[in-house]
């Protein structure tokens, strides 16, 4: 358990280097498996939801080591198609290696994956696909049995822009037979990374970043190297840091179009914003405005993953915000936590409204998730007093050094562990 100590008043002021992408980097990582290859990552972020992808890829046979912020994998060696529970509990995203054991495999064995309780989060949209490439995939005792055989390729459509799912498809259609058109794919620049990885790896692959991506197989390079983008919710969330607290940060190595949806209500909350290219600065004034309506959306649409910190940050606005969440069933866990502070949040369904308030007032908060986790200290930011985060590990599962960076812009924090 760690316990986040932070003591607010204090105003964010500095540069804040911004760590790479953890959602570019676990797929990235999976997709090392595809076939065999000596890889070559750059600017990846130690965090433990990486360290968990790295053990699932030792434990599949590659040699796979994480120096600082580089990253090295041997995965000419991978022997086996199977990850147990222990390795795929750690974390949602060790589905992404279902498609890639497939690929490489012809089979894959694993279980349901664990992941943030934001919901049901089911896996039906990436298991119809994958059927549809040809993988025969049963249940056996809770866990997931696929026998790819020959995988061919076809056309896809996807119901909804599910990323998980894109990834999947990208990876199994590496080795499918013939050409794999996916239609209502995500259009994360997360999905960009890993097509350019694909390349790298010798996939012949195109349409990334819109709603359509063609695959047409891969003549394996043995070797690829990549450097992975900014993380662009982890900006979000120091963006939000520095506005809660009427701050003046420059966020280096961000890539403001990547999260201008998120800039857009921080300017409308009268927060001046400069951008540059590779980083941008972000002046606050002392209180907020109320920003009225948000709505979560799919990308390049308002990201869910921004929205518990966004929320934290307009707490003392002066104003009513209101913020709906359309992709996850249950991504207001931060709410009643944040309530405790003090703020004024009323909850109807998948709409919460929120109330600036004058002051709020630190308290003893329990994380659930990892970005609800993030809110929580940035309320603490803005709170009288010391707010104590109880957390499981979640918040280190996406943040680097969150602790380390907030106080070298001034914040009054600690992290015992
Ligand atoms: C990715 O999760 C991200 N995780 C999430 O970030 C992010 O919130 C999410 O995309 C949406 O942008 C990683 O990239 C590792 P989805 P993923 O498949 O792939 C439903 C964070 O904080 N759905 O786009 O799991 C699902 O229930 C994390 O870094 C199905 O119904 O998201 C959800 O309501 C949290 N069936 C919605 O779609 C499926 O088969 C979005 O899911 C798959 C998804």
């Amino acid at each position: 358990m760690d316990l986040w100590h932070v003591r607010g008043g204090k105003r964010l002021t500095g540069v804040c280097p911004i760590q790479g992408s953890k959602n570019a980097s676990l797929p990235i990582l999976a997709a090392s498996v595809v076939s065999p290859a000596r890889i070559e990552l750059e600017n990846v972020p130690r965090l433990s939801d990486v360290d968990a992808a790295l053990r699932i890829l030792r434990h599949l046979g590659c040699r796979a080591e994480q120096q600082g912020n580089a990253v090295y994998i041997d995965s000419s060696t991978c022997s086996c198609s199977d990850i147990p529970h222990a390795l795929m509990e750690e974390m949602r995203s060790s589905v992404i290696f279902m498609g890639a054991l497939i690929a490489r495999c012809g089979e894959a064995r694993l279980s349901l994956p664990g992941g943030c309780q934001l919901g049901k989060r089911p896996i039906d949209l990436h298991l119809s696909a994958l059927r549809q490439l040809g993988a025969e995939i049963g249940e056996d005792g809770g866990e997931i049995v696929c026998r790819g055989g020959k995988l061919r390729g076809t056309r896809i459509a996807l119901p909804f822009p599910s990323v998980g799912a894109t990834e999947n498809v990208m990876l199994a259609a590496c080795a499918a037979e013939g050409e794999t058109v996916l239609c209502g794919a995500a259009r994360e620049p997360e999905i960009v990374a890993l097509q350019d990885f694909l390349r790298a790896m010798g996939a012949r692959i195109r349409g990334a970043g819109s709603d359509r991506i063609v695959i047409e197989g891969m003549e394996p390079t043995g070797r690829a190297c990549a450097r992975i983008p900014p993380d662009r919710i982890v900006a979000a969330t120091i963006a939000c840091a520095a506005a809660a607290t009427g701050g003046d940060v420059e966020l280096r190595g961000a890539e403001a179009q990547q999260f201008s949806t998120v800039l857009h209500f921080l300017n409308r909350a009268g927060c001046d914003i400069m951008c540059r290219k590779r980083s941008l600065r972000l002046i606050a004034p002392g209180i907020l405005r109320g920003v009225g309506e948000i709505v979560t959306a799919p990308y390049p649409g308002f990201p869910t993953d921004a929205q518990p910190v966004l929320m934290a940050a307009l707490l003392k606005a002066r104003g009513e915000t209101r913020i709906t969440e359309t992709i996850f069933e249950n991504r207001f866990r931060q709410v009643p936590e944040l309530r405790r502070l003090g703020a004024d949040i009323t909850v109807s369904g998948r709409v919460a409204e929120i109330r600036g308030v004058r002051r709020l007032r630190g308290a003893t908060l329990t994380a659930g998730d990892l970005r609800g986790g993030a809110a929580m200290l940035v309320a603490g930011l803005t709170a009288e007093g010391e707010t104590l985060v109880r957390d499981r590990g979640h918040i280190m599962r996406g943040y680097e050094a969150l602790d380390l960076r907030l106080r070298a812009l001034g914040a009054d924090i600690d992290r015992e562990y």
